[in-house]
């Protein structure tokens, strides 16, 4: 995100505080933060501490005098590659539906060809009155995104619509729209993650140590590079990651089913899924209970997703091995018919299974690239540049 610029609108709603964190997320992900405050959510969080976060001026007013900008809503309309007006009151948005500009946000708001993204806040009569409706509606048409409000406790005490969206969600979104005119923009990349759960009986299932980060950090990468991503996910304990399609599954057969659909006119697929190979072949319909000493599951052979989606353009596949990595790994290659295989050596202790960072050989019809280890968002990252230059050759 290094480069990106994204003024942050801040106005009077009792979530203001919330801001600083977003402003911090986003500071943290190397965007540049210029945080503009109306008059209002001043009285509520100080600019010094969105100063102190952003390690950048806040803008105020309208006519500030100290300020190196001479025009500084066009300054700041024309540096932003986003503007994201969180929290947005319900003013703000009567004010931008009808073009208002009457403060430093609202002018610069009106000057900006930067995509708008509003994350509302405010008590729930308010987010539900037909003028703010109306006005919610003319600004999607407008092709402005919205995250929330959400369902949830409220500043005036009681529960309903109108919380300040979580911050996560929020970034999400803003990854995406800063994202879009990435190396990856216009491409449909299918991706699967965790693993599958097989039925024992209605209670028990088999299933597997992948705990999904490598799989979510590379379909959040593709997001950000400007990928239309759709992610097929097994049970995790993740969070359900906002700017892109998401289509949960259980079981092998589950991924099979959505995978083939979602890979329709998809640019390629990343399978980094660990599905089971096998799986019980007559779930019991009820408990089973311990009558006997032992017990014998009987396993049948799922289908191989991989090795059954022929049409995409471009195909990844992953393998997990205990022993000779790039040989096990160069026999998928062929045998998949696939463009990479992104290998992992797991060791005794079960890593890199739920682990933040991996150690991956990347190896294609050419040869071995031993990556060093690193965090799984930036092995994602590296994933990505294969598949780019792949997508450029097919
Ligand atoms: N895969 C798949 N469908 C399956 C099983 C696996 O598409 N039913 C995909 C995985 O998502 C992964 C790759 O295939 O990208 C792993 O290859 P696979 O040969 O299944 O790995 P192992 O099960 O480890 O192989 P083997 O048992 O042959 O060692």
């Amino acid at each position: 995100m290094a480069e990106r610029t994204v003024v942050l609108g801040v106005t009077g709603s009792i979530a203001a505080y919330k801001a600083v964190d977003l402003a911090s997320r986003l500071t943290q992900s190397n965007v540049v933060v210029h945080t503009v405050m109306t008059k209002n959510a001043t009285h509520l969080v100080g600019p010094a501490t969105f100063r102190a976060i952003t390690g950048r001026p806040v803008s105020t007013e309208m006519f500030e005098l100290t300020n190196p900008f001479a025009i500084e809503h066009v300054s700041l309309a024309d540096a932003a590659d986003l503007v994201i007006v969180a929290p947005a009151t319900a003013n703000v948005l009567a004010k931008m539906a009808n073009g208002i500009a009457d403060d430093l946000l609202t002018c610069t708001l009106l000057a900006t060809r930067a995509p708008v993204l509003v994350a509302p806040a405010m008590h729930t009569a308010m987010w539900e009155h037909p003028a703010t409706r109306e006005n919610v509606e003319r600004l999607r048409a407008r092709g402005i995104t919205f995250v929330g409000p959400a369902v949830g406790r409220l500043a005036s005490g009681g529960t309903g619509i109108g919380r300040f969206a979580p911050v996560e969600e929020i970034l999400d979104e803003a990854f995406r729209l800063l994202g879009r005119h990435g190396d990856l923009a216009g491409r449909r990349i299918v991706v699967t993650a965790g693993g599958t759960h097989e039925p024992v009986d209605p209670i028990r299932f088999l299933g597997n140590r992948s705990s999904g980060k490598m799989g979510y950090a590379i379909a959040e990468a593709a997001r950000d590079r400007g990928a239309d991503v759709t992610l097929v996910s097994g049970p995790t304990a993740l969070r359900t990651p906002g700017g892109m399609r998401f289509l949960p599954v259980a079981t092998a057969a589950e991924m099979l089913d959505a995978v083939r659909g979602a890979v329709v006119n998809a640019d390629a697929l990343v399978m980094a899924a660990a599905v089971a190979d096998y799986t019980p072949d007559a779930p019991a319909v009820s408990k089973l209970k311990k009558t006997d000493p032992s017990l014998v599951l009987h396993l049948k052979r799922t289908a191989d997703v991989l090795g059954s989606i022929g049409d995409v353009p471009v195909k990844v596949g992953f393998a997990a091995e205990t022993e000779n990595l790039i040989e096990n790994a160069r026999d998928k290659l062929r045998q998949k018919g696939l463009d990479l295989v992104v290998a992992n050596l797991v060791g005794k202790d079960s890593a890199p299974f739920g682990s933040d960072a991996n150690e991956v050989a990347l190896i294609d019809k050419r040869g071995v690239e031993e990556l060093p280890r690193a965090a799984k968002r930036e092995i994602a990252e590296r994933i990505l540049d294969r598949v780019a230059s792949l997508l450029v050759k097919a």
